[in-house]
């Protein structure tokens, strides 16, 4: 049963943390939800994990988080180290810390902006991520206060749009791709999710080259992703030599051409 909400709220803290050692923070997000956000990045975290990259997955959807079921930690609790610092839980060779880890199951809860703000700047700041090559973000569904308080909290590499194929995905992506430049948050790229004879195929392409963003790839509507995410083991992973698979290393290896060398960033303090 679902508890009462319980609404939270602390004063913001505003201290940019020093996340040299995270080379890119990837943010993965969309104009609304259920169109396989999560989905994309796990398995975009898991293919450029086995194109031989150094990755960490943060799931700050304090909505919905989904990581912990799909990188099969549910139940799960990370631990502090000698120096107070959050060990990540590790899974498929990728660093994962979620907001499901410490918000309890049972209880819907009501995040205010401030306590959106604090969370991630904990997940920053107070997490042994160690080095990275891609911090892989995946975000809440729409336009709010995650997405304005990660840009202010560390410079972002830039993010992914995910969308679902239809017509009216011209709308999410539009949506998104506004809420992200107003935030100055560069777009890297636009993947398709869920292509099918029932949703069709392309909005996600037609919408990228209009919005004039990079398009990523489109992945299809096929059961296994969806069970292979129920079961913990994700299908970059499950069935590794799979066409879908293949897709999803294709766009994480698109991805990684599209960010130059030099956006690999320095924090700047000043
Ligand atoms: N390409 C796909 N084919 C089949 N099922 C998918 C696909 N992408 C996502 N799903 C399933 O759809 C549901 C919603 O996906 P999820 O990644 O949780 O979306 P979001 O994070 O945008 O809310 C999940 O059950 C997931 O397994
Ligand atoms: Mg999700």
């Amino acid at each position: 049963m679902v508890g009462a909400p319980v609404v939270v709220g602390v004063g913001a803290v505003v201290v940019a943390a020093d996340n040299s050692n995270l080379k890119n923070v990837i943010a993965v997000g969309s104009g609304k939800g259920g169109v396989g956000k999560s989905t994309v990045a796990v398995n975009l975290a898991l293919a450029l994990h086995q194109e031989g990259s150094k990755v960490g997955l943060l799931d700050a959807d304090i909505y919905g988080p989904s990581i912990p079921i799909m990188m099969g930690l549910q139940g799960q609790k990370p631990k502090f180290n000698d120096t107070g610092k959050i060990i990540p839980l590790e899974a498929h060779g990728i660093k994962t810390m979620s907001i499901g880890f410490i918000a309890d199951d049972n209880q819907a809860i009501i995040w205010r902006g401030p306590m959106i703000h604090k969370i991630l700047d904990e997940f920053l700041s107070k997490v042994e991520w160690g080095d990275l090559d891609y911090l892989i973000v995946d975000l809440p569904p729409g336009t709010g206060d995650a997405q304005l308080s990660l840009s202010q909290l560390i410079p972002l590499t830039g993010a992914v749009v995910v969308t679902t194929p239809q017509e009216v995905a011209l709308v999410d992506v539009k949506r998104a791709v506004e809420m992200f430049r107003k935030v100055k948050i560069p777009l890297l790229g636009v993947v398709e999710n869920m292509d099918s004879d029932i949703f069709g195929s392309g909005g996600g392409e037609k919408a990228a080259s209009l919005w004039q963003v990079p398009f990523l790839g489109a992945i299809p509507l096929v059961a296994d992703i969806r069970k292979s995410g129920d079961s913990g083991t994700p299908i970059v992973v499950s069935d590794s030599t799979s066409v879908v698979s293949k897709t999803f290393r294709e766009v994480a290896h698109n991805l990684s051409r599209i960010i130059p060398e030099s956006n690999s960033f320095k924090i700047n303090k000043s």
